[in-house]
């Protein structure tokens, strides 16, 4: 068995994080995820997902039977005790990831305030609600808020600078994610392969990876490369219960997604990269004739650019869940090409370490060191 100290610091048994990915419902892979032993993560911003339609977000009150008009911070508390009621016999333990970039601001810090408020209700949810990964903006504002409460925070950087003020804010682990991955990109990305290592160089605190990391063999790698863990977000997207957060549509065309299978667009909270489908393609296209600066590294706003480029995921997501192969759009990584079927969380965090073992043993096979 592979242990490292994000077991310890977690008290989990594989050191594997399940990643937040909204706007979608990833509570049933949460559930099964903290029910397998590794850290199952709720994500937030699926909360705003009424934006997209009634579709997305009613695939949530009907996950915890409640009325279609709730409201989203009531919402995520019967999504807490959801998960609660059924991790309980695993003790499982869970969190929840919550953007904090400028635009979300306002809806970050309600989901905070109803997560601590939760906590501080229940002891049960205190010792196993007990993580926070927050994302796509600067933590060091939110120190004050998150370190008091007594939770183990993450945050994910694109960059080594982005590590430091990681360290600043005192966050307990930092997610190194690398452009490889699944969804919201950085404007100046780099990949796993160059990100990885040069965090874990430069700061003190735990580092895990992210971004491409779907199997044993890349598990190993990323220990190699000076993480305590991974974080996948792809490879949950193909599995029994990725289902119903995300439409069928979604999870087979990670399935048929092969080689060079995606593509960076503009999204609507920057860089994102989709599988690639007609709709992606023509979305890209659109970004490269008119905020052609993603493809440079300079950002814009969601103010300054075109509305045709912004309304693209509030049509592709829902077409998606409508079963419109011409229309849908969908996010995932570089390594939906290595994805080929869709086992449950259990069989697959299970085939993943038994993987990673054997990966060890036979590494000696490959070289002779003189
Ligand atoms: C469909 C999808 C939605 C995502 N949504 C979010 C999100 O809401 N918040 C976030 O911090 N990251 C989000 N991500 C990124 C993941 O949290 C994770 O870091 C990433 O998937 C890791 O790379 P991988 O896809 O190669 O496994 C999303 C990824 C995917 C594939």
């Amino acid at each position: 068995m592979i242990k490292t100290e994000l077991c310890d610091m977690l008290e989990i048994k594989y050191p594997i994080i399940q990643a937040g990915m909204g706007p979608l419902s990833t509570n049933e892979i949460c559930i099964a995820a903290a029910n397998t032993g590794i850290l199952g993560l709720i994500s937030s911003s699926g909360l705003f997902s009424s934006m997209y339609g009634p579709q997305m977000y009613e695939v949530l009150t009907k996950s915890v039977g409640a009325d279609p008009d709730i409201d989203q911070t009531d919402l995520l508390r019967e999504i807490y005790y959801k998960v609660q009621r059924e991790t309980k016999k695993s003790g499982g333990i869970f969190g929840t990831n919550v953007m904090v970039s400028a635009e979300l601001r306002g809806g970050a810090e309600e989901y905070i305030k109803t997560m601590l408020e939760v906590r501080e209700a229940d002891s049960d949810m205190e010792k196993r609600l007990k993580v926070i990964v927050t994302s796509a903006g600067d933590p060091l504002p939110w120190s004050e808020t998150i370190k008091p409460a007594g939770l183990t925070w993450f945050h994910v950087v694109p960059s080594v600078r982005a590590a430091r003020r990681c360290e600043k804010a005192g966050c307990d682990g930092i997610i190194a994610s690398g452009h490889e991955a699944g969804f919201h990109t950085a404007w100046d990305p780099v990949h796993t392969m160059t990100l990885l290592p040069a965090v874990a160089e430069s700061v003190k605190t735990p580092v895990i990876g992210a971004g491409g990391f779907c199997d044993g063999k890349t598990f190993v790698a990323a220990l190699a490369l000076g993480a305590v863990g991974v974080q996948m977000g792809t490879r949950f997207l193909a599995t029994k219960e990725s289902s119903p957060g995300f439409p069928d549509l979604w999870r087979d065309t990670v399935i048929k997604t092969g080689d060079m299978g995606t593509i960076v667009a503009r999204g609507m909270v920057g860089p994102a990269r989709y599988m690639k489908t007609r709709a992606s393609l023509i979305l890209a296209e659109l970004t490269a004739e008119r905020t052609p600066g993603l493809y440079i590294g300079k950002a814009d706003d969601i103010f300054s650019t075109d509305p045709e480029i912004m309304d693209a995921e509030l049509e592709g997501f829902p077409a998606t869940y409508a079963g419109d192969e011409e229309k849908g759009l969908a996010a995932a990584g570089e390594c939906a090409q290595r994805v080929n079927d869709v086992p449950t969380v259990k069989e697959l965090v299970e085939r993943i370490m038994k993987e990673a073992e054997e990966t060890i043993r036979d590494f000696p096979k490959n070289f002779i060191v003189q």
